[in-house]
Parts: structure tokens; sequence; C-alpha cells
């Protein structure tokens, strides 16, 4: 099989590609949230920037924006991650960090294969923002 006949884009990432969900239009202003984080990919070289908003009693993840330079694997697969940790109210920091790569993929019905380290971009870019929150970077 030649590499061609495995790109296949799913109805579910066009879905996500062409509306990307939480997607930050404009430059936050300071305070606005409370966790950035920033991930690149060695593989492309393209950026992904994530901001948090998050219920410090709670721990859950009330707000995911982010923007990219990233293909249209990463924007489906960042708007699907930044989906899979605000729903149903937000779910908990310790739960977002177990989201791996494969479940978005899975979430989103498949990526090509050539394009799994696409998804990888939200996850990395999420647990830095993690990592300043618990570190009092914003
Ligand atoms: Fe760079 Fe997909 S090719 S993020």
């Amino acid at each position: 099989m030649k590499d061609v006949d495995n790109w296949y884009y799913s109805d579910k990432v066009k879905e996500h590609f062409l509306k990307p969900k939480n997607f930050l239009e404009k430059e936050p202003k300071k305070g606005e949230f409370d966790a950035y984080g920033e991930a690149g990919s060695v593989v492309c070289g393209d950026i992904m920037k994530v901001w948090l908003k998050i219920d410090k009693k709670t721990e859950r993840v009330k707000k995911f924006k982010w923007q990219t330079w990233g293909c249209a694997s990463a924007i489906a697969a960042t708007s699907m991650f930044s989906v899979m940790v605000t729903e149903k109210g937000g779910i908990k920091i310790k739960d977002a960090l177990k989201i791996t790569p494969k479940d978005i993929i899975t979430r989103l019905h498949g990526l090509p294969p050539q394009k799994v380290h696409c998804s990888v971009l939200a996850d990395q870019a999420f647990k830095k923002a993690i990592d300043n929150y618990y570190g009092g970077r914003v």
C-alpha cells in the first residue's frame, strides 16, 4: 500500500479543521488566563500556544484556548482536545493529563499515520501550561 492510500481525513477531522473550537483570535489581556504553555514540533517546526483558565478550588479546566501555525491535523486535534478537557463543566487537571494523543485521534475517528505527530502538540503545550500553573508562572 502506498502512503497516499492512507491519506484520509474523517468527517470529524474536517468538522474541527473547518470550524475549530476554542481558537483564540485576539492576543489575551494580562491576567485573562491562569496559565500559558507552548510546544513545538521537531518534525515540522510548527508551534502550539495554549492558554488555560483553571477553577482553583475544584482544579477543573474551565477554558482551553489555543493558537497554532500547525497544519489541518494539528488544528483538528487541538480543537478536539480543547473540547475534551472542557466538556461537562471542565475535567480535573489530573484527568486531563491522562488524555493521550491516541485518545484524541480516536475521538477524531482517525488521522493519517503521517499526521500523528501533529496531534501531540496540544497535549505537550497543555502539559507545559500545567507545569507553569503549578510553578506559579502565568
Ligand atoms: Fe506541523 Fe502538522 S505538519 S503540525
